[in-house]
């Protein structure tokens, strides 16, 4: 989480993205430190509390966030510019229309917004305290924001202080709004990108997750249990129809996943054609929760809808292209798992339907008989290996 998270490791496989963000997540922590303020003086009705007691450091660090909020700014219109005007192949996808599409947009332009606040309440605070107006202090050189007072000549004294005090509310009001929205969007990823994280998958990658039921009962099959208990006659649901089948990790990931599309850019399914996207796997997954939850509390069905993830969301056609590869997952800069959801929705249509395509139904026999996907005898195994030796004795 250290690495991945707070560090951004994986985003710099991509190096320019990586920056824009990066200006975008120090902007979001450190700004916050000038939000605090703004609240202290909301609440105890002063104005730039923290000012006499930090002198110069004071300044110092209002031209800091200065600089991070023109840089959030310009990072947003870079981010804007790729994907409306650049067009990249990741966000022009099918599963980014309509509601993913204007969110990913609403957020940029209200960071942009919230910054275009800052720089304007600090460049209205300076021309009121260099008119002597109560309480407002002046700050000797706010280089970023005094580029702006010019635009403010010929304003009155009261037009100004209703432009700095507007800024103010409409900044604050706007992060507490902005905080809200952001439980419905995938922006909640600069929350649960960190526990996402935490519980990411540390396991080999290609290393399946096996049932432990199916592993005991063959284990006892093939007399090499370590435990004289028998396996459970009554199982659960061999993998995943719907989300109560998904684990709580798969729908935390489900609600961190920014949407970016990185693990469908180098989904070799989805690069030859193929209907499967690992990110609209996540996003569907999402989709799913919210559809049961809103039903749930508006008393209705819940999962009892007559709906399921597979079928209603998710297609036997979209599950059958995956290659077990593991690309998304590493390509996921908060080591999301796709390939889990995939895996055990493609477990329920094997085991619980028989789904799966009769092309299969050869490599599956033989893996029963043969204990490998090819029908040779498992005493024939090492033939290649003997045919070596001679070749070297020769
Ligand atoms: C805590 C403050 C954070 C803020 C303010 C923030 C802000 C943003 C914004 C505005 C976007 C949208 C970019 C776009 O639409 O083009 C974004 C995307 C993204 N964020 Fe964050 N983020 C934060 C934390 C994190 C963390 C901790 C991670 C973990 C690595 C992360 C990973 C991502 C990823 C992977 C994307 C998609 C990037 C892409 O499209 O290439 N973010 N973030
Ligand atoms: S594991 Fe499946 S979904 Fe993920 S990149 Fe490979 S083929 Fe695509
Ligand atoms: S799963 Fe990861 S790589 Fe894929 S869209 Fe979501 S955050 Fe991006």
């Amino acid at each position: 989480m250290a690495l991945v998270a707070f560090g951004q490791q994986k985003m710099f496989a991509r190096p320019i993205p990586a920056l824009l963000h990066a200006l975008l997540y120090v902007g979001f922590l450190v700004i916050n430190l000038e939000v605090f303020e703004f609240v202290l003086d909301g609440l105890l009705g002063t104005h730039r509390v923290l000012a006499p007691t930090l002198g110069k450091a004071y300044v110092f660090a209002i031209n800091g966030f200065e600089f991070l909020a023109f840089g959030v700014l310009i990072s947003c219109v870079i981010l804007l510019f790729r994907r409306y005007v650049l067009r990249l192949a990741r966000f022009t996808k099918p599963e980014l229309k309509g509601w993913p599409r204007l969110d990913a947009t609403l957020i940029l332009v209200i960071e942009m917004v919230l910054m275009c606040a800052i720089l304007t309440m600090n460049a209205a605070d300076q021309v009121l305290a260099n008119q002597a107006v109560s309480p407002y202090l002046p700050l000797q050189t706010l280089f970023l924001s005094s580029q702006i007072q010019p635009l403010l000549q010929g304003w009155s004294t009261e037009e100004v202080l209703i432009l700095e005090r507007g800024a103010w509310w409409f900044h604050i009001l706007g992060i507490l709004g902005f905080a809200v929205y952001v439980t419905f969007s995938k922006h909640l990823h600069i929350f649960l990108a960190f526990p996402a994280t935490w519980y990411s998958n540390l396991r080999a990658k290609g290393e399946m997750e096996s049932m432990p039921e199916v592993t005991k009962e063959v284990q006892l099959m093939l007399g090499i249990a370590t435990t004289s208990e028998p396996a459970p006659s009554e199982m659960g649901r061999f993998g995943a129809k719907d989300i109560n089948d998904l684990s709580w990790v798969n729908l935390l990931q489900a609600y961190a996943c920014t949407e970016c599309g990185r693990c469908t850019s180098e989904c070799p399914a989805n690069l030859t054609g193929k209907k499967l996207s690992p990110r609209k796997i996540m996003m569907d997954v999402r989709d799913r929760v919210e559809e049961v939850g809103k039903s749930i509390d508006a008393g209705g069905k819940g999962l009892e809808d007559g709906k399921s993830l597979l079928g209603d969301y998710i297609s036997k056609e979209e599950l059958n292209a995956c290659t077990s590869c593991n690309a998304c997952v590493q390509a996921c800069p908060i080591s999301l798992d796709p390939l889990s959801v995939i895996l055990q929705m493609r477990r329920y249509v094997a085991m619980e339907e028989s789904g799966t395509p009769a092309q299969w139904n050869t490599m599956f026999q033989n893996m029963e008989t043969s204990f490998s996907p090819w029908k040779f005898s498992p005493s024939d195994r090492f033939n290649w290996a003997e045919k070596v030796k001679e070749e070297e004795m020769k």
